[in-house]
């Protein structure tokens, strides 16, 4: 069966990246320009962390992210969005990973604080092992 890969962005401080080497998964970091520059070839999950800047118009999406999205064939092929992020932030929590579900439309599948515990590590393995059952029924009905 196919294993929906993850496209993430994770900064130096790496604990988005952390977290997704733990899922055992197909995972690219677009903070690599070959796998920024890449279109996808089938169904795949977003992982982005948070950013807010002081810049007014600012919308918290790492421009990796943006970039990739840029794409209208990964546009098309994205299924659904998890976000890494922290509460300190309060009203700006999650809010890239918000804000590119309600812009696509697409579900928000998983958040989670900075790197995650264990639990959620757990939780998103099996959501993400659900997720590949469902898009492996759909594609062969
Ligand atoms: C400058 C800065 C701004 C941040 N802004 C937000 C934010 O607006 N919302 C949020 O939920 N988390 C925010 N965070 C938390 C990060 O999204 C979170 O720590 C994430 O796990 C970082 O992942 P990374 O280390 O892989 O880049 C911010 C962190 C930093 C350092």
């Amino acid at each position: 069966m196919r294993q929906t890969p993850i496209y993430y962005y994770s900064s130096t401080s790496g604990l988005v990246r952390a977290f997704v080497d733990r899922l055992g998964r197909p995972a690219f970091n677009l903070a690599e320009r070959e796998h920024r520059l890449a279109e996808v070839d089938g169904p795949w999950v977003l992982l982005t962390p948070s950013y807010k800047t002081g810049n007014p118009d600012n919308d918290t999406i790492p421009e990796a992210v943006r970039r990739f999205l840029a794409s209208a064939v990964n546009r098309r092929r994205l299924v659904g969005v998890m976000g890494s992020g922290n509460r300190n932030f309060g009203s700006y929590y999650q809010h890239a990973a918000r804000l590119v579900a309600a812009r696509s439309g697409r579900p928000v599948l998983f958040e989670f604080e900075l790197a995650g515990t264990p639990w959620d590590v757990e939780e998103a393995r099996v959501l993400m092992a659900t997720l590949d059952e469902q898009l492996a029924t759909s594609r062969s009905r």
